[in-house]
């Protein structure tokens, strides 16, 4: 019935997750906040862990790309469900080690890591650092040289699939700030490059091509490319490469009518076409890593609201206004994302109305959702945003100085806040 299968509706008529009653939880924590069902995250963390352990021997490890969602807890999580994580800064990394999650485990992506960064790196003993670029190359050599280490290092490619259209296509796509182009054989040359580097150790490559992708195929297209490379790369240098990290952009519904396939069907294509393709080209089965955001944490989370002026402007529309909006959901005003809006106090009356729910930032494109269908909301009620658990808190601001919510998790029938509200104090904390 709803979006995701943590939702529900008890004897109150009231919207639940993970059981627990949305609008005391309203009550309980205020709003706006965010709401994740733990068991929900748990599932889909031991889905993905799962599938590549039956499809694909367990020769491999699922990453949570942590700038879906970055806190301490789910870093927890993470270490718990025995994943490892994939951090794109100093402050993602951070929040990691705080948590004491296990550095081996961690990748180290970005285009443009700084050399603090790439310093913070090397000295805790990152797994893997996932390299750019050329620049980011040398830099790295130096650094892990100063430090007397020998660090292990993947390489980003550009494997010129386009997944964001409908109907992938296989383009130039060298239009990229991220990686290395195939076409100009400039990944080949980089690759000649690091085996020159005493303090690097290439030993795979890695490439993703999207997100909120519901095809199968481009991701088969691009396990294939990526081989073809390896192969190319065995040929021309005798490096056999051992690491294939194919990234993530599994999608997810927001929409009742979005369709996204099971986990388990691509990891079930990628792993035949993975072991299969490897054999013919002569290569040893690699070990496969995949990095899965969004479709972690993404249906597991909703944004709670309090209603409070309703706008009706005759023969134009409805604006219900929230005491959130893009400071918390910015994915609206940025991208048009669609999401599903519930009144949670109403749950189980129809969704008769069409309305525009705005924000209070002083900001016209402060939009969450527009024309969306919600129950007859009146000042007061608790409205709820569904699947707002990927890319929400992680991409949340201060715009207006407006506090962000806490991050409130369900479980067994429990609420616990797992990172408080900000403060005003918080906001000021820095300003001298
Ligand atoms: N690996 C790499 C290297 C990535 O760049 C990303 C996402 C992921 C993994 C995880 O992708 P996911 O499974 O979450 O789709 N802010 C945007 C999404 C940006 C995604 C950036 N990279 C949004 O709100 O939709």
């Amino acid at each position: 019935m709803f979006v995701s299968d943590c939702l529900g509706i008890n004897e109150k008529g009231r919207l639940t997750i993970g059981g627990y009653d949305t609008v005391d939880a309203a009550q309980k924590f205020g709003t706006p906040a965010y709401v994740f069902d733990e068991a929900e995250i748990r599932r889909n963390c031991r889905d993905f862990v799962g599938s590549i352990n039956e499809n694909y021997d367990g020769n491999g490890m699922v990453l949570f790309a942590s700038k879906a969602f970055c806190c301490k807890e789910m870093c927890r999580i993470c270490a718990e469900e025995g994943m490892g994580l994939d951090v794109v800064s100093g402050g993602e990394l951070f929040t990691a080690l705080s948590v004491k999650f296990p550095a081996e485990k961690i990748y180290f992506h970005g285009n443009n890591k700084t050399p603090d960064e790439l310093k913070q790196a090397v000295a805790s003993n990152v797994g893997r650092i996932v390299v750019d670029n050329i620049f980011e190359l040398e830099s790295l050599d130096k650094i892990a040289r100063d430090a007397g280490k020998t660090v292990e290092i993947l390489f980003r490619i550009k494997p010129g699939i386009d997944a964001h259209t409908h109907d992938f296509v296989k383009t130039g796509q060298i239009d990229s700030k991220f990686g290395f182009a195939l076409e100009t054989g400039e990944a080949m040359q980089a690759v000649k490059k690091a085996l020159t580097m005493e303090n690097l150790k290439l030993v795979g490559i890695h490439c993703h091509i999207g997100s909120q992708i519901f095809d199968i195929d481009p991701f088969e297209l691009a396990a294939r490319v990526m081989l073809e490379f390896m192969a190319q790369v065995k040929a021309e240098t005798g490096l056999e490469l051992a690491v294939l990290n194919l990234g993530g952009g599994f999608g997810i519904k927001y929409l009742q009518t979005d369709r996204p396939r099971p986990f388990a069907d691509y990891m079930k294509k990628v792993s035949v076409i993975v072991k299969e393709y490897s054999a013919e080209l002569g290569l040893k089965t690699p070990f496969i890593i995949i990095e899965p955001g969004r479709s972690i944490v993404g249906a597991a989370g909703i944004t709670l609201y309090t209603v409070g002026a309703v706008k009706k402007i005759p023969d134009v529309r409805t604006y219900i206004s929230v005491d959130g909006g893009m400071g918390d959901n910015p994915r609206y005003i940025l991208y048009q994302s669609h999401y599903e809006v519930i009144c949670a106090n109403k749950a189980n009356e129809p969704r008769e109305c069409t309305a525009t729910v705005a924000g209070k930032c002083c900001e016209s494109g402060d939009l969450i959702q527009e024309w969306t269908s919600v129950q007859r909301v009146e000042p007061g009620d608790t409205l709820a945003v569904l699947s707002t658990g990927a890319y929400n808190y992680s991409m949340a601001s201060n715009y207006n100085r407006i506090c962000r919510p806490p991050v409130v998790f369900v479980k067994d029938g429990e609420a616990r806040v797992v990172v408080k509200r900000e403060t005003y104090e918080d906001i000021a904390h820095n300003d001298i």
